[in-house]
């Protein structure tokens, strides 16, 4: 059944977002905003807070965020659908709903209905089928009791090449469909036939507990047959996207604000039987990024807990790499070799597993000594090496506090001069840097592009990141059409330096062009977790402008979001630009020989002098123009 969008504007439009959170929160009025307890981590202070003019909530500790409905499918655990059954039930409107038929959702429903039914087949294969025994005892010796096995839904695929299938004919199942689910397939006659055979399987449910997929395992090894045998990527089922476990585990996750990961379905179902219930498992080697957001969205603390094999560890590194691009508190647990955590729990149990996690180390301990196991430290060479290496994961962080807190740690740990590690770590940023801003410094490329023989100082190429493009931003995300249309009117977008402020500023624009900017709106837009975060932040803080604005010009708080207040950001904005391409270009005549070039770049100081001249003008202008 679907809501028709019209009706969804309405109840949008006429909910308020801080009473319906007032229903679950204790909500107190702190300046513009109301603040309570975060519901979704635990915490002493209060720093959950709702906007009741921008209709958006912020957590700032656990940067949970986001429109009502969001609130309440979180804080509820319930699909959007029903978030807004809630909302309208509250507002006593009535909901009226779409009778269009076969619309996207009701099509996956019929993909959902097929897994949940061979599921259930499997299911039986093994409390019932005679030869489910071969099974049943295999599950014993893994140590498996029935009770997990029905809360994981494990099942048994029997030996034959049609039982699944004859039973999905005989109960009407469209068989295309169930071919595309991986469940069956077509031989070389052209006959279908079960796809998994022979094997344990288990269901592979979504976050919302909808059977996606099964992964099935063979029951002993066997050569020229995959221990585990997956489901293809269907319409419900994307590997990247899934996590095993998730749906059992989310909520301790969220209750710990801790995650432990994993490799195996085994690993993941043997800790969650033990006792270790905030597991996830990323089923195969190496994670990805939509796994890592995925998770995101429950803790940003993890505990990567793989094979102690060299594939396991491998893994963990790249893991390691992925889970700090975004942002997470990375600690390892190397177990004791030739264990896996499964193993490692049926061995020694939970008291000594949870002293193996209490020894967890911080990712950049764990990369040191799996170079010095490899003998890295002994030779300097390949001791350049690893502290390259090193260096090189620390890049990742973004958060630049703890990054610099992490350089000390290793220069501490090789006894070398702070500075060789920042020359060093300023080196691999600028990089990574490079690769992704396109537009560095234009001016200086361009000059570069002219002189091939000059070589600019790094302090000319190096980005330096305009105080006011935040500013601009954050005034764009204000809700305010005569400021945004003043803001594109003067600035162009491809003049914000910062990449990720471009894309913000693009989803202004667009949400311009549909006449929708309230922030409400525009975040919906952003699909990246982090930027929606950072300007739910930045909204939603007290409008204090960044430290260096305040070393800059501005002295106060500004109360509302004024028309004069944009202008004169804009136009700070641009003299920031032009200061600071006369500053650059004041470092390449010092540095370069080439007379010539001194002449281009003095000429194009004065013309910058003149546009500098020229927009401080303006505001004289503007001042006295009434
Ligand atoms: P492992 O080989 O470590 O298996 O693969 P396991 O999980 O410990 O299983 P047991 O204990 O031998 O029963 C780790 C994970 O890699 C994926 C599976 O998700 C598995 O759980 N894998 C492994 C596959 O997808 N296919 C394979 O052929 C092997
Ligand atoms: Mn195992």
């Amino acid at each position: 059944m679907r809501i028709a969008e019209q009706k969804i504007d309405e109840i949008r439009n006429s909910a308020d977002i801080v009473d319906i959170i007032s229903g679950y929160v204790q909500l107190k009025k702190r300046g513009k905003n109301f603040i309570g307890s975060c519901p979704f981590h635990q915490e002493k202070t209060p720093s959950f807070t709702v906007s009741e003019d921008k209709q958006i909530y912020h957590c700032f500790g656990c940067g949970n965020g986001g429109k009502v409905f969001k609130f309440l499918m979180e804080f509820k655990n319930i699909s959007f659908v029903e978030a807004i059954e809630e909302v309208a039930d509250h507002l006593g409107i009535k909901i009226e709903y779409d009778s269009s038929p076969s619309d996207q959702q009701n099509e996956l429903e019929v993909y959902f209905e097929i897994n949940t039914f061979a599921a259930r087949f499997f299911s039986d294969c093994l409390l019932k089928n005679n030869d489910g025994e071969e099974a049943r005892e295999y599950l014993k010796r893994r140590k498996l009791k029935p009770q997990t096995q029905r809360t994981f839904g494990i099942g048994f695929a029997p030996h034959g090449w049609n039982n699944f299938l004859n039973h999905a004919k005989s109960n009407n199942i469209d068989l295309n469909k169930a071919k595309q689910l991986g469940l069956i397939d077509l031989n070389d006659k052209n006959e279908l036939y079960d796809k998994f055979r022979a094997r344990i399987i288990f269901p592979i449910f979504s976050p919302n507990g909808r059977v996606i997929a099964f992964g099935g395992r063979v029951f002993e090894n066997q050569d020229n047959v995959a221990k585990y045998l997956n489901s293809p990527e269907s319409p419900v089922y994307s590997k990247r996207r899934s996590l095993y476990g998730l749906f059992h585990s989310k909520d301790e996750i969220r209750k710990l604000d801790k995650a432990i990961l994993v490799e195996g379905y085994m690993d993941l179902v043997s800790l969650f039987q033990a006792g270790v219930k905030n597991v996830v498992a990323s089923s195969g080697t190496s994670l990805t990024d939509e796994q890592v957001q995925l998770l995101s969205r429950f803790t940003k603390n993890i505990l990567v807990l793989f094979d102690a094999d060299s594939a396991g560890q491998k893994a963990a590194l790249r893991s390691i790499e992925i889970l700090l691009k975004q942002d997470f508190e990375v600690k390892v647990i190397t177990l004791p070799k030739g264990e896996d955590p499964d193993s490692f729990i049926n061995n020694f149990g939970k008291e000594q597993f949870d002293e193996e996690i209490a020894r967890a180390q911080n990712f950049l301990e764990y990369q040191t000594s799996q170079f010095e196991q490899q003998g890295m430290f002994e030779d300097p060479a390949q001791m350049t090496k690893a502290i390259r290496e090193l260096v090189r994961t620390l890049a990742l962080v973004s958060d630049e506090l703890k990054r610099n807190l992490l350089m000390k740690t290793i220069s501490k740990k090789f006894g070398l001069r702070e500075k060789l590690i920042e020359s060093e770590l300023n080196t691999v940023l600028y990089h990574s840097k490079e690769k992704e801003i396109t537009q560095v410094n234009r001016q200086a490329v361009r000059v570069e592009a002219q002189d091939k023989n000059l070589s600019l100082p790094l302090s000319v190429k190096q980005q330096t990141e305009n105080p006011y493009e935040k500013e601009l931003i954050r005034l764009l995300f204000s809700g305010e059409e005569k400021i945004v249309t003043y803001i594109f009117d003067n600035v162009a977008i491809e003049s914000f330096n910062n990449m990720d402020f471009r894309k913000l500023a693009e989803i202004v624009h667009s949400g311009l062009d549909e006449e929708k900017i309230s922030p409400a709106d525009l975040i919906e837009k952003i699909d990246s977790k982090e930027l929606r975060s950072f300007i739910l932040k930045l909204e939603l803080s007290d409008h204090v402008i960044s430290k260096n604005w305040d070393e800059l010009s501005y002295n106060g708080r500004i109360e509302k979001d004024t028309y004069e207040h944009a202008m004169e950001t804009v136009r700070s904005f641009h003299v920031f630009q032009i200061e600071d391409e006369i500053k650059k270009n004041n470092l390449l005549i010092a540095e370069s020989k080439d007379e010539r070039l001194h002449i281009e770049l003095l000429k194009r100081n004065k013309e910058l002098q003149d546009d500098k001249k020229s927009l401080l003008g303006l505001k004289s202008k503007n001042e006295f123009d009434w």
